[in-house]
């Protein structure tokens, strides 16, 4: 969704900084952007399009400094992409900017009231309100500080706001259902997730719901919503500013499939305790919830069908549901019921609203989640961190390997006891980044990906485990090159979707090992094949499927249960070398943003 970041201070380079924090923050919206820095009147920029556009602007019409300033990068929601539409917006007389993220639920009330009063507005969006509200109450008299306190207390819905003044050198930062942090560096900044202040400072303060913060040159003050000042503890950024640039690759989902190796490695990292057994710090050992829902979206929904189809191998009730329905027709909650929030940002509004429905139902939440201290991990009863490093590509890639690696460890450990099929996974688990190195090494992928890039669509199919990746594989392609792709479960095919199978429409199957799944996946890849479409296997070499398909891509043999993570790094580098011959904005597909904070 929307990123904003607001600066005080540091040192006359204001309007670099808020651009350097904007490209930071692209990833969470790009149809517009823009900035305002205060001085003795307030100056602001913004623009249609992408950042590029606005740093043309700025180039030509800012000096540097300033002594206060915000910045924002848009994924509409009330207005189209327009330069009127893109924040800041200001109240009539210019006294007041403002940058928003979320949704301001009751504003054509308040916009009705403020235009009844002669207030003029100059977009259709719902943030608009804010400023005037703000300049509503300048204007009956109230200091500058009771006026947006005053003017955040008459809005219902999500946000996270950050407001300047003119003549006036204090950024006012609050926050609800929007995440926001504040850091300390060469100036004083809040930012929308600690991405964009990765470089700036070691660490970050994360601001509460209902918090109000004002930052100066010299630092910040958080008081609450009484107004009393209130003390915190910052968390220390494990994230360099490296890995925050692209590095040597064309594109950050490039590089992020690239770095799965490593990631997986840190994903695994001191998880073992005596011998082959899994200790998470995040679960008491012992634990054993009576049945597990996993609650998610998207590419995160996928790891939940996987982790949910491991739990149930393992012997756990366990079910996948997605996070956006999860709260209409909740399952019953009953003692020992654990719910799990599977969420690379821990940010996603729908996630987030479905754990608060388990947790008003009794339930006990976790969080599993790339970002330390994210609202899911502070909301949820525990935390269980996939330990993925920062991933700026809106597609998932490397957070999707380390979820469901994750899912194996929380899968060995609250199913407990010892047995042989543990301990192959476990060792299967430490061999599996060396796995993953040696794929992306070899494959073929890029080939393949030129051959079909022409098709008018794509299907992927599976069985078992391997379904969640089907489903991941067609929602990766479709999501980066606009073309139609579906993921089906191998043996649905023949009850319907078979009759879009055409020459035109290329079907990838995974095919790992001999056994019974395997065989009746092949024999659901020669009903494909006989219909006449391209075929292209990903498979391990052991059973007959290499024997009759167009295309082969190979994955190293390992333990059944992990090889659709290989599987699936295929897959990514099938739908990046597809997007990247049409030309697509990878990093950037249209329409999508990362972090999904509106439901
Ligand atoms: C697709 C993708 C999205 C997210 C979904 C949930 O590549 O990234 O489908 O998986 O928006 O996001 P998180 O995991 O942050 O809750």
């Amino acid at each position: 969704m929307c990123g904003i970041i607001g600066c005080a201070g540091d040192d006359g380079d204001m309007v670099p900084t808020l651009l350097n924090g904007l490209a930071k923050l692209e990833y969470r919206g790009y149809d517009s952007t823009g900035l305002a820095v205060s001085g003795s009147d307030i100056r602001v920029v913004k623009r249609e399009g992408d950042l590029d556009e606005l740093v043309g602007t700025v180039d030509s019409e800012f000096d540097r400094g300033g002594a206060a300033g915000i910045g924002h990068t848009r994924w509409s929601t009330h207005g189209k992409p327009s330069d009127e539409n893109a924040h800041p917006h200001t109240d009539c007389a210019g006294r007041v900017a403002v940058v928003h993220n979320g949704i301001i639920e009751n504003y054509q009330l308040l916009r009705d009231e403020l235009q009844s009063l002669g207030h003029e507005f100059e977009s259709e969006t719902d943030t608009e309100v804010v400023p005037h509200l703000i300049g509503h109450y300048l204007d009956t008299g109230l200091a500058r500080k009771d006026a947006f306190r005053r003017a955040v207390e008459k809005l219902d819905g999500s946000y996270a706001l950050a407001a300047i003044f003119d003549d006036h050198d204090e950024v006012m930062a609050t926050k609800k259902d929007s995440s926001l942090v504040l850091g300390v560096g060469d100036g004083t900044y809040v930012a929308s997730d600690v991405t964009a202040l990765v470089g700036h400072t070691d660490t970050v303060v994360h601001l509460h719901d209902g918090e109000f913060a004002f930052l100066t040159e010299d630092g910040y003050t958080i008081v609450d919503e009484s107004g009393t000042p209130q003390s915190k503890t910052g968390t220390e950024i494990e994230w360099d500013a490296e890995s925050v640039t692209k590095g040597s690759h064309d594109h950050y989902m490039r590089k992020e499939i690239h770095e799965q190796s490593n990631a997986l490695r840190e994903c695994l990292r001191d998880r073992f305790s005596t011998g082959d057994s899994v200790s998470l710090d995040a679960i008491e050992d012992g634990y054993r919830p009576e049945s597990v829902h996993l609650v998610a979206c998207g590419t995160s929904y996928h790891a939940a069908l996987y982790g949910a189809k491991l739990l149930r191998k393992r012997g756990l009730q366990a079910q996948a549901h997605l996070a956006s329905e999860y709260a209409l027709s909740p399952p019953p909650v009953r003692d020992g019921a654990l719910v799990v929030g599977v969420t690379q940002s821990g940010e996603t509004a729908d996630t987030l609203s479905a754990l608060r429905t388990a947790t008003a139902e009794g339930a006990r939440t976790l969080a599993l989640t790339n970002v330390v201290d994210s609202t899911a991990a502070r909301e949820c009863d525990d935390a269980l961190y996939i330990r993925s490093g920062p991933e700026i590509s809106v597609a998932a890639t490397k957070t999707f390997a380390s979820q469901l690696v994750t899912l194996v460890l929380f899968a060995l450990q609250s199913s407990g006891g010892s047995s042989d099929e543990a301990e192959r996974l476990v060792s299967a688990l430490t061999e599996l980044p060396e796995h993953v190195q040696r794929l992306l090494e070899t494959t073929a992928a890029p080939t393949t990906a030129r051959r079909f890039a022409d098709s008018s669509g794509y299907f992927f199919i599976g069985r078992g485990v391997q379904y969640p990746v089907a489903l991941e594989g067609a929602l990766k392609m479709k999501e980066i090159t606009y073309e139609h792709a579906e993921g089906f479960a191998a043996g649905e095919l023949k009850h319907g979707p078979l009759a879009l199978v055409t020459e035109d429409t290329p079907v990838f199957v995974s095919v790992v090992g001999d056994d019974e799944t395997a065989r009746k996946t092949v024999a659901n890849a020669k009903e494909v094949k006989a219909r006449g479409a391209p075929l292209v296997a990903v498979t391990d070499g052991v059973s007959s499927i290499d024997r009759f398909a167009d295309e082969v891509l190979t994955i190293p043999r390992t333990n059944r249960t992990l090889a659709p993570i290989l599987v699936n790094v295929q897959y990514q580098l099938l739908a990046y070398h597809t997007a990247d011959h049409l030309g697509r904005d990878i990093d950037k597909p249209r329409n999508l943003a990362k972090s999904v904070t509106v439901e």
